[in-house]
């Protein structure tokens, strides 16, 4: 069976490759390289000994997009291609708009030409907005807060709505909680450009050295230690529940929200000395101003995606935060680093 992945060598695809290949699925991958390295590549065939077909396109160019599927025999698609930097999106809204949006629509009206009609969607708990009670379950009204979380709440929209006109349609929506770590082997993992947004990519260049310390962002929530609390998650663990939602898609039709998540929630410090612990360094830190429009709390209520995709996560927070470690001590640069040397050794104190 051949999958097409947009955005295969970001930080989630890459690591859905190694999983599909490992799974003995054929891929075809297309990005833009507008946010990862072609590197990623070489590495995902380093871990599992396959090929994989890459077409460096945009999905705003229709054209490549008739040429994929002319020349690949595609079953289905899992969509990780687009913009995800909320602060960013705030500055350049329309910029997100076109690529997220008009890049879905241009995907979806070839798959339609060319009679593919299975979709793996990567959404994000950011559907949810700002909610008076945790767990979040599927089923509570969507919200977004900014440019970012409303394309993938539009994107939500637009599939409901041609899974509703055309039958054939079978489409998993996935909300991502917070993807963390990196493949055990510390070849592939996040790569993020300039100064890290998110929490653990923060920490791990303090760990390192590259920063001098992270900031946190207010201890003033109502949370057991009044810093922000989230539901991180395994990027592998990640991984395999898109292999289980394109197993559900291929038997059955129609539309589908799943929340990927632990169902546990992390504060910042717990993170942070969990993050020590394994790193064996001293992260410094130190207590600011809440970031404009974080929530107090989120964490899943998967139970969803454990009854009806058979999958639940099985990585803790302690094999997240090593494997992240692992990733960076390896690749000091990310993928400008030389290749590593193959290790599986967990560096715990
Ligand atoms: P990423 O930036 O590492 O991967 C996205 C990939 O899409 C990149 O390789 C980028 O070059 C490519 N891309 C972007 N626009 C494109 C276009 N128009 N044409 C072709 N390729 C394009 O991000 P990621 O963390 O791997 O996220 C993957 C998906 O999951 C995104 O849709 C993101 O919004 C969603 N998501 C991510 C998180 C997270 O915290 N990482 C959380 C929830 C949802
Ligand atoms: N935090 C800090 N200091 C930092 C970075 C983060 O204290 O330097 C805190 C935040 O305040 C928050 C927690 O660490 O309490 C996690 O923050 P992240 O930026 O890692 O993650 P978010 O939950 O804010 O955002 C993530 C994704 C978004 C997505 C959102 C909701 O990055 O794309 O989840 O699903 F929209």
């Amino acid at each position: 069976m051949s999958i097409l992945i947009t955005g295969g060598t970001g930080y989630i695809g890459s690591h859905t490759c190694v999983e599909l290949l490992n799974s003995g699925y054929e891929i075809v991958v297309l990005d833009n390289l507008s946010n990862s390295r072609k590197d990623s590549l070489d590495r995902i065939k380093r871990i599992t000994g396959k090929d994989i077909k890459f077409y460096h396109s945009d999905l705003l160019n229709k054209g490549d997009l008739h040429t994929i599927f002319s020349e690949n025999n595609i079953d289905a698609v899992i969509h990780f291609a687009g913009l995800k930097a909320v602060g960013e999106s705030v500055n350049v809204p329309l910029h997100y708009y076109e690529n997220n949006i008009t890049g879905t629509l241009n995907l979806l009206e070839v798959m339609e030409k060319f009679g593919v009609y299975r979709m793996v969607f990567s959404s994000s708990a950011t559907v949810y907005g700002t909610q008076e009670k945790v767990p979040l379950s599927e089923d509570l009204p969507l919200q977004a807060t900014n440019p970012y979380g409303r394309t993938k709440l539009m994107i939500e929209e637009i599939l409901r709505d041609v899974t509703i006109a055309n039958r054939n349609w079978s489409i998993a929506l996935l909300r991502y909680f917070n993807p963390v770590g990196a493949h055990p082997s510390g070849t592939i993992g996040e790569d993020p450009n300039g100064i890290p947004n998110n929490l653990v990519p923060y920490i791990s260049q303090v760990a390192i050295g590259k920063l001098s310390e992270l900031k946190v962002y207010g201890n003033d929530y109502n949370t057991h230690d009044g810093t922000g609390v989230r539901d991180y998650i395994h990027v592998v663990d990640l991984a395999s529940g898109h292999l289980k939602a394109l197993e559900k898609i291929m038997r059955s039709t129609g539309i589908n929200a799943y929340n990927l998540g632990t169902g546990r929630g992390y504060s910042v410090l717990e993170v942070i000395q969990t993050f020590e612990k394994v790193s064996g360094k001293l992260i410094p830190y130190k207590i600011t101003r809440r970031r404009p429009g974080d929530i107090a709390i989120s964490y899943a209520d998967s139970s969803k995606a454990e009854k009806e995709l058979n999958w639940s996560a099985q990585k803790n927070l302690l094999e997240m935060c090593a494997d992240s470690w692992r990733w960076q001590i390896q690749n000091p640069n990310g993928y400008e680093s030389k290749e590593p040397e193959y290790s599986s050794k967990l560096i715990l104190n």
